[in-house]
């Protein structure tokens, strides 16, 4: 591999070598003599179809996590999950693109929505939590274990920057706990935990964190926070000590305690919100990390990636581009699309096509959605180049698939994504493909229904970047090849 990566650094371009040092690309090339009148070369990845599919036993990543302050990340239901579940419960890609689409819907209307109308928390009627608002957990998601207590219990979470506050099922989950696969946390078993006073401006703080005004319970605060396809948590609101690894553990984290618990989580224990309001992990973390995390999401549903905190361990080869604030929402962090290149030309898109929407960078939004005019203009060129591969039926959202059976290999145009600040961000072969079977391989990209809707960068196509959030310095960056 090393060696076929550097017999081919003579003939390509320094960002695009980066591109394929995955183990996906095992050549990069130029395709001489494409006809189309405009340019003779087009990049290119060659990509082994058999590669496109996961496998079913774990190859975790050989780097080993050597910062003190990293987790494992894994995808919530491959082989290296510890979330083992019965096959029946696995979702399909079908229904893993469906509840993309809820997430997608749930961040648009998040968006739209007024925060003065929230929704006001009684416990008694948890149940009945309206789901017009808030956000999908989604399907397509990547969970780390964390500990919380003393004596510390291991929980495994999924993580999110698009949501704020942690929480986790608790006993006696006075209503409902849906299965996990770790023990459900008890409060009463650990020294470290504390209710939240339901009179305290802590207790106040979830208005902005969760949509809803929290409620009381005697004189515990209660946290009820709800997403789109119909999942909630409901509980008391509490601080205890949080184990992110044996040496990062902060006292009197705040949290969810829920004990009303429901939905689409998979084994997992709750979740761990990244987002930008005050009680993210984020937020509770920046004495120490100063809202500075990174991330990489492994290629594939076999392999393993990180979650890192703090600036060590950032390479220098990661660029930045500045964050923006998305009207409304504290929560959600802002990115600047300027163009996209497909085979290394850029399409010809007018830069206020990507303004006129904004865009945010998510974590748990499986597929990036575009301004219909950039998803046109991407998928035609996409078609063109890969003209000689034939179509296949649409899978859900995606309307650009093909049939690679007859093939072992095939040649796949590159994508870059280009940023604020002229940051190109070359995306990887399994950014560019989503496929559900060999012979339905799909352009991983959907278009919004109408330009001025909020396009999303999701996390397919952050799959093996190291994501780099500078949540003090208002930046984000990007570097290739953090992970396999
Ligand atoms: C937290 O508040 C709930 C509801 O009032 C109560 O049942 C529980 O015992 C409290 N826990 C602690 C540790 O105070």
């Amino acid at each position: 591999m090393g060696a076929r990566a550097s017999a081919s650094a003579t003939i390509v371009s320094p960002a695009l070598l980066s591109a394929c040092l995955v183990v996906f690309c095992l050549v990069c090339s130029f395709n001489e003599g494409y006809a189309s009148g405009e340019r003779a070369t087009v990049e290119t990845h060659t990509i082994q179809v058999s590669s496109l599919l996961p496998s079913s036993i774990c190859s975790p990543a050989t780097q080993a996590l050597d910062k003190k302050s990293s987790l494992r990340v894994v995808h919530k239901h491959g082989p290296c999950s510890q979330l083992h579940q019965d096959k029946a419960n696995i979702p399909t890609h079908a229904e893993i693109l469906l509840k993309d689409e809820a997430r997608v819907k749930s961040i648009r209307s998040k968006l739209a929505k007024n925060l003065g109308h929230s929704t006001n928390i009684d416990q008694s009627d948890a149940t009945n939590l309206p789901a017009k608002d808030g956000r999908v957990v989604g399907a397509g998601n990547y969970v780390v274990t964390v500990g919380l207590g003393t004596p510390k219990k291991d929980l495994t979470l999924i993580f999110d920057t698009g949501s704020d506050i942690t929480w986790t099922q608790c006993q006696p989950c006075a209503r409902s706990c849906y299965k996990q696969q770790d023990q459900i946390f008890a409060p009463s078993l650990s020294s470290t935990y504390s209710n939240i006073s339901c009179t305290s401006t802590t207790c106040s703080s979830l208005t902005s964190a969760t949509g809803n005004t929290p409620g009381c319970s005697s004189t515990a605060c209660v946290y009820g926070i709800q997403y789109g396809d119909s999942s909630f948590s409901v509980g008391f609101f509490a601080k205890e000590k949080l184990s992110l690894t044996p040496t990062d553990v902060f006292d009197d984290f705040l949290f969810g305690c829920g004990q009303n618990n429901q939905g689409l989580f998979g084994r997992a224990a709750g979740l761990l919100g990244l987002g930008r309001d005050k009680l993210s992990l984020t937020s509770q973390t920046a004495f120490k990390y100063k809202k500075f995390f990174s991330y990489c999401l492994p290629s594939t549903s076999s392999s393993t990636g990180f979650l890192s905190f703090g600036y060590s361990g950032v390479p220098k080869s990661v660029r930045f581009t500045t964050l923006s604030t998305i009207s409304q929402s504290s929560s959600f962090y802002g990115i600047n699309i300027i163009a996209i290149s497909v085979g290394g030309k850029r399409l010809p898109i007018s830069a206020s096509v990507f303004t006129s929407g904004g865009a945010i960078i998510d974590s748990g939004t499986v597929i990036t959605r575009l301004p219909p005019t950039a998803y046109s203009a991407l998928s035609s060129e996409f078609r063109k180049l890969m003209r000689q591969y034939p179509m296949a039926q649409p899978l859900s959202i995606l309307d650009t698939c093909y049939d690679l059976t007859k093939y072992s290999s095939v040649d796949v145009p590159t994508i870059s994504f280009f940023f604020g600040g002229g940051v190109e961000v070359p995306l990887a072969p399994k950014g560019i493909l989503y496929a559900s079977s060999v012979s339905q391989v799909c352009l991983a990209f959907a278009g919004n229904g109408d330009d001025t809707d909020i396009g999303i960068f999701g996390n397919t196509q952050q799959k093996t970047l190291q994501v780099v959030y500078d949540g003090a310095g208002g930046k984000l960056g990007f570097a290739t090849g953090g992970c396999t």
